[in-house]
């Protein structure tokens, strides 16, 4: 193998030794399988770069159509599925050089001018991450609609609420979901916070001390990824790798966090004791030995994923300390921790959004929960409307529960005198604030198809005949 940097060929003689290249197997195949993920934004990268090449003198008109072509070739490749990473390539970003100076020759070869892997690699995960959340987004908007036809469907449907799981006071459905559509804005607005902050270009930091010599027009690389700003301090880069990917999966586990907290209450409402949920066939799966069993796999699996998101978190954190400044190696490793995390966050909103959908709140379960004892603060309070301090009216009521009994389940929502309760629906300043968010996503997805438009654009004033 003949890797970039190899200025002896020293590892390619190893190749030959019986036990081949060890150090190729441990330091890049694993990482090389991860950088297929990669090659889009690699390929974005580097019309970038192109184009920044050109401006700043390096390449000429003629240089320029060459490498662009040859980039517009690569992406039409990747598009089919037929550009690979191949056995020799170290990683996405000496690919698709070679693949370049394969293509355009010495101007392929010029390309890498002015910047590091170090800083490629940071460029490629940031417009990544940022598609990422795009589709992490997009799921957990998917998730909030299924909620608020929930919501509306089960509109009228009371049943106990518990604490410490045992029965407390009156819920229902849409309080149910507007809880979690709560959360889940709060999550949301997360990932728009950790999407935003690795929103930076890092072009032109190089491996965390900036270019030499080379005029990199820094601003002008951010401005054609459609990045939000340039990360001026060039040794911030590498000191914020990992960090901001941090921030980002912690993103996600809040959401997973959510549905954690979720399928738990499926779970439990779904028991055939209570039966406050009914799931639909295509979410629950039998037993090999038990006839009579409907388990709830999904919303299990939906629980535990929570504890993936949570290691990588905590990889995460590890990962970056202790480092000096600059590039370290070590640094490879958070690719593989946050692009199965995206994976996981994926698969589990895609999981949730479906066992949503075929799940129905029991009208006749929620009735059958009612017990007599969820009202007894209704009754207490009755009595401090009339007049008693809460503390006697508790007690009073604490010695005559079965009056508690007196309140007509159906009457019990229309005492509330404040905005949330059970049975109000789903607050419209919740409503309001995820349409805003869902605006904002949507606008930074239709950015980011504008930006790569541009980039697969001939520059006006270049012909694009060579
Ligand atoms: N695969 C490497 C990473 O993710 C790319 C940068 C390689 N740089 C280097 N000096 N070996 O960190």
């Amino acid at each position: 193998m003949k890797t970039l940097w190899d200025k002896k060929a020293v590892k390619a003689e190893a190749e030959k030794k019986p036990e081949g290249n060890w150090f190729f197997r441990f330091t890049a195949e694993e990482d090389q399988a991860l950088d297929r993920a990669l090659v889009p934004y690699d390929i974005m990268v580097n019309l970038a770069q192109a184009r920044m090449l050109h401006k700043s003198g390096v390449y000429g008109d003629n240089g320029l159509k060459k490498v662009l072509s040859a980039l517009f070739m690569a992406w039409d490749h990747w598009t089919e599925g037929t550009f690979d990473l191949g056995p020799d390539d170290e990683d996405v970003h000496s690919a698709v050089e070679k693949y370049l100076t394969e293509q355009a020759g010495e101007d392929g070869a010029r390309i890498h001018a002015g910047r590091s892997r170090n800083d490629q690699v940071l460029a490629d995960m940031r417009l990544y991450l940022k598609d990422m959340s795009a589709a992490v987004a997009a799921e957990w908007f998917d998730i909030a609609r299924r909620l608020e036809e929930i919501a509306r469907k089960s509109a009228g449907v009371f049943f106990a609420g518990m604490t410490h799981t045992q029965p407390a006071m009156p819920h229902s459905a849409d309080a149910w979901c507007a809880g979690y559509l709560d959360m889940l804005l709060s999550d949301l607005k997360s990932l728009q916070a950790a999407t935003v902050a690795l929103d930076r270009s890092p072009l032109g930091s190089a491996a965390g001390y900036g270019v030499p010599g080379i005029p990199v027009d820094r601003e002008f690389l951010a401005e054609q990824l459609g990045f939000r700003e340039v990360q001026t301090a060039v040794a911030a880069a590498q000191l914020s790798r990992g960090r901001m990917e941090m921030q980002w999966v912690d993103a996600l586990f809040y959401g997973v966090h959510t549905f954690n907290r979720m399928a738990s209450d499926v779970i439990f409402f779904m028991h055939p004791s209570l039966g406050l949920v009914t799931l639909s066939e295509d979410q629950v799966s039998g037993s090999s030995i038990m006839p009579q069993k409907r388990n709830p796999d999904a919303w299990e699996l939906i629980r535990a994923s929570s504890h993936e998101l949570s290691a990588a978190r905590s990889f995460l954190s590890g990962i970056a300390a202790n480092l000096t400044s600059g590039y370290h190696r070590d640094l490879q490793l958070i690719k593989k921790s946050v692009m199965s995390a995206a994976d996981r966050s994926l698969r589990v909103a895609e999981a949730v959004k479906h066992a949503l959908s075929g799940l129905e709140f029991s009208r006749d379960g929620a009735q059958k929960s009612l017990c007599s004892e969820i009202y007894a603060t209704h009754r207490a309070n009755e009595l401090v409307l009339g007049g008693m301090p809460f503390r006697e009216a508790y007690r009073m009521t604490a010695g005559e529960l079965e009056k508690a009994r007196e309140i007509n389940p159906g009457e019990s929502s229309k005492v509330y005198k404040h905005s949330g309760a059970p049975g109000s629906g789903i607050p419209d300043s919740l409503v309001r604030n995820l349409d805003e968010i869902e605006k904002w996503f949507d606008s930074e997805m239709k950015n980011g198809e504008i930006v790569l438009q541009g980039l697969l654009t001939w520059p006006s004033g270049l012909e694009h005949t060579q």
